[in-house]
């Protein structure tokens, strides 16, 4: 019997727990700062509203329906739509690697954090942590001081990963959400009740019209959006295919997504006000504190932290205890996209299939452990989520969109339904979420292409960005091309089977 999770509660937390990760407080600040902060918050809501949701619903009754992770689901929609699945699959795969990554730094910095071990200069200290080395390809050996953290990690991920849905991933979003919303609640209140705090908050909140025009605020809207719901990257697929027929996917989807953006934008109010102080702290401008990019949360904070009037540790345990929670519950489900993706293919059972994805992962992750990490992270996390996600994305709409019936799929969404989904969905994703995904993948290629990706050498990009590009590819097509359990594909629940089942299911 496939797993299934215990209730719809159940489901709704797990997906909010994947929904909600670093990208919502460790990278939507710095994108939406380093997109004209106010100016950048009127493209996302657009992105929410034509791509994010219409998305998650349309992948929501994929998993519910054809009951299979990504590329199992998308080959009982049609055959030829199962390369796909593996290109998502082969996308989470890569993440999942980086992702734990980031997860061992706020595991070190919990314990920074108890005497603000990072001192006076705290980029300086960041980067002899990581014994950054000069250029991706300088490897300079595994850091033995990120081991202890990086086998804690992964032991976690293993141990929740290998009890399964309904008992691992279930169970521990269960104990993860509260706890990160308290957490998060005393990042907010603290933020807003210091000094400077408002300056951030404009910067947050006041639009700033002549942003609206520059094509790369919208492109990096989308693609926000894409990494924080977890869509086009097999997981919300995966999620769902344990899930009743029976179940509302609508009201499902719009939960998750309010819950997620609510909770991006309320963390991002904490993040910005802290930022505001800063800045009055430093006599500079929000604009100035917000450049530092992905170092953030690791050079920027602790900074804010150390300058507290009091409190400063439980403050610091607070932020990265509150980054760890909300790491491990999107780290366990980008795994899980991966194995189902195995799992319902080939003849595996859980647990080997799950032995399957993490000892190679394991493995792949020891290189963002060495001096190197933080380099080869930042390329591989542009390339992943710029092109493979956006890429995936634009794939997956227009062949339900176009070569697929997407009235068929909104029938589905709509039987169990409360809310209705009118025909907006359909034209929604037909026409505005292709166009503007087409050409957010279209110019994200090209400026790899002929500006490269940041200050690296054209040998490293071409060693560590398109090589992944190049694994994701390969990995799709032999992974499509292998044989699988007899009848995987056509597998469908016929009409009867599924009525009974909808009668006898609880949720
Ligand atoms: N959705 C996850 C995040 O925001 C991947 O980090």
């Amino acid at each position: 019997m496939r797993d299934q999770w215990n209730s719809k509660l159940g489901f709704l937390l797990a997906a909010i727990g994947s929904a909600v990760g670093l990208g919502n407080i460790w990278r939507f600040p710095y994108v939406a700062a380093s997109n004209g902060g106010g100016a950048f918050l009127l493209p996302y809501f657009f992105a929410i509203i034509t791509a994010g949701i219409p998305i998650l619903i349309m992948e929501y009754t994929i998993g519910k329906t054809y009951r299979g992770g990504a590329p199992v689901a998308l080959a009982r929609i049609n055959k030829k739509f199962e390369w796909l699945g593996w290109f998502q699959v082969m996308v989470a795969f890569l993440i999942l690697v980086y992702y734990l990554a980031i997860i061992v730094w706020t595991v070190s910095y919990i314990g920074f954090s108890f005497t603000q071990a990072w001192g006076k200069d705290p980029t300086a200290f960041f980067l002899k942590y990581l014994g950054l080395s000069e250029n991706p390809h300088t490897l300079g050996g595994i850091r033995t001081n990120l081991i202890v953290p990086f086998l804690g990690v992964w032991a976690i991920a293993a141990v929740i990963m290998l009890k399964g849905i309904s008992k691992g991933i279930e169970r521990a979003c269960q104990i993860a959400l509260p706890v990160l919303f308290v957490l998060i609640v005393i990042l907010v209140v603290r933020g807003l009740t210091l000094p400077g705090a408002v300056d951030g908050l404009e910067y947050m909140f006041k639009p700033k019209w002549a942003a609206l025009k520059d094509s790369s605020v919208w492109v990096a809207a989308y693609g926000q959006i894409f990494y924080s719901l977890s869509i086009a990257f097999a997981i919300m697929i995966a999620y769902s295919s344990y899930l009743p027929r029976k179940t509302d996917v609508v009201n499902s989807a719009f939960i998750t997504a309010t819950a997620n953006h609510g909770f991006e934008v309320f963390a991002g109010i904490g993040v910005f006000s802290i930022m505001g102080y800063m800045a009055f702290q430093q006599g500079t401008t929000v604009e100035q504190i917000a450049s530092s990019g992905v170092g953030l949360a690791f050079m920027t904070f602790p900074t804010a932290i150390s300058s507290l009037p009091a409190l400063n540790a439980l403050f610091g345990i607070c932020f990265f205890g509150a980054l760890f929670t909300a790491g491990i519950t999107s780290l366990v489900s980008i795994s899980q996209a991966v194995v189902s993706g195995m799992q319902d293919k080939f003849e595996l059972n859980h647990k080997k299939a799950v032995i399957t994805v993490l000892v190679p992962a394991f493995l792949l992750s020891f290189l963002f452990i060495t001096g190197a990490g933080l380099h080869i992270l930042d390329i591989v996390d542009a390339f992943t989520n710029q092109i493979g996600i956006a890429v995936a994305g634009v794939i997956e709409v227009v062949l339900i969109a176009w070569f697929f019936n997407p009235e068929k799929l909104r029938k589905e969404a709509n039987e169990f339904s409360n809310f209705k989904i009118g025909k907006w969905w359909t034209y929604s994703l037909k026409f505005i979420t292709v166009l503007v995904l087409g050409f957010m993948s279209i110019m994200n290629i090209k400026t790899f292409l002929v500006e490269g990706y940041g200050e690296y050498a054209k040998f490293d990009i071409t060693l560590f960005g398109w090589s992944s590009i190049a694994i994701i590819l390969i990995g799709a097509t032999i992974f499509t091309l292998m044989k699988g359990k007899p009848g995987y594909a056509d597998h469908i629940p016929s009409e009867e089977v599924r009525e009974k089942e909808a009668e006898e299911e609880v949720i």
